[in-house]
């Protein structure tokens, strides 16, 4: 079932399915007629969190919103084709997911997508600084070690920045841990949970598998396997699809739950925690991804690294500066932007 994307609520990262009244987020999906819009879409309107779903894309919403139109869910929903639709799009919104942007083809890195998607996501931010200044801005679109940055020199540019409003969507990062940690040990996925922290691509995304509830011990040649699949489990699929694309179907879900969480904490569910790559002061890299405690306002607390293992300590030495190269190359194009 798709409401199955409830967890049960037990550790720390745990989130649940919101029972609350105030079940009225406007959601606005950028890039909705993609390979994740779609499935993100479908999902978004089969929950009872949500009462507008609005699309935009530069094609095809028309269509994508005529069909998921027709399911008997309470969401309504509108399809925006075009940049003179955008503001439409956006006015009034509470979140705006961004899958907007091409995907990795079998050899690239999430970084050779930066010349296409950076203009894209620094394009459909500024209109997000404009007309909804204050929803839950989520970027999807990679390279997020680069998105993030961009999104965040876009609203400074416009004056309306609030880094607790800007998050790196990284959840499927955490979703593949918990598959995997559960495949291996033979326990139900549902209740394996991972935090995942530092950024979304290769070495930077860090599995903190000694924090993983229920406690689960990997001699350390399966453990650097786990972690090296964990990373590498974009490239597991791109190459899957053999050019068709990169994650798509689990990204939707990843995207969903992530949504589901930050409504379930605008909607004052108290304990709703996510990993997510935002502006941070958790080390020394400017952005960088820790668990968070969500409320009404986006990030209420970050709850930061916690207890980690010298083989983590490490792995986030090594990360750093790949880290802090993405997040400047990110900062540097919007500066040279007109
Ligand atoms: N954060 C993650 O974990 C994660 C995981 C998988 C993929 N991604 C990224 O998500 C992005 C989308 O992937 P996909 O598989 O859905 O790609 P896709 O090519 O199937 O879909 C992208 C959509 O964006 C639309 N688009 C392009 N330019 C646009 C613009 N200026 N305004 C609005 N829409 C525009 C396209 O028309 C298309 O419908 C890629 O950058 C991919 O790398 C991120």
């Amino acid at each position: 079932m798709l409401s199955a994307l409830a967890r049960p609520a037990s550790a720390a990262l745990r989130r649940s399915f919101s029972t609350s009244a105030q079940n009225n987020a406007k959601v606005a999906v950028l890039g909705a007629s993609g390979g994740i819009g779609q499935p993100l879409a479908l999902l978004l309107k089969n929950s009872p969190l949500v009462s507008r779903l609005t699309l935009y894309d530069i094609a095809h919403t028309p269509g994508v919103a005529a069909d998921l139109s027709h399911i008997e869910t309470r969401a309504t929903v509108k399809g925006y084709l075009g940049p003179e639709q955008l503001p439409d799009c956006l006015k009034g919104c509470d979140v705006v997911v961004i899958p907007a942007g091409v995907p990795r083809k079998p050899g690239m890195t999430r970084d050779d997508l930066f010349n296409t998607n950076a203009t894209i996501v620094a394009t459909l931010t500024a209109a997000c600084a404009q007309h909804c200044p204050e929803a839950m801005i989520c970027i999807i679109a990679n390279p997020v070690n680069s998105t993030i940055p961009i999104t965040a020199e876009v609203f400074k540019k416009h004056g309306v920045y609030n880094p607790n409003k800007i998050f790196g969507v990284t959840t499927l990062d955490i979703v593949r841990a918990n598959a995997f940690v559960a495949e291996l040990k033979g326990l139900d996925p549902a209740r394996v949970s991972v935090p995942v922290i530092g950024g979304h691509a290769g070495k930077t995304i860090i599995p903190l598998v000694s924090q993983c509830t229920p406690k689960v011990d990997f001699p350390q040649d399966q453990l650097t396997t786990l972690i090296g699949r964990i990373q590498e489990a974009g490239t597991e699929v791109v190459k899957a699809k053999a050019g068709a694309g990169s994650a798509t179907l689990s990204m939707a879900y990843a995207g969903a739950r992530f949504v589901f969480s930050l409504v379930d904490a605008m909607n004052g569910k108290e304990g709703v925690v996510e990993c997510s790559f935002v502006k941070s002061q958790e080390t020394d890299c400017p952005y960088f991804s820790t668990p968070l405690l969500l409320g009404k306002k986006g990030i209420e607390k970050n709850l930061g690294i916690g207890k980690i293992s010298p083989f983590e300590e490490k792995m986030i030495a090594e990360a750093i500066p790949e880290l802090k190269a993405s997040i400047k190359k990110g900062e540097e194009f919007v500066k040279s932007m007109k």
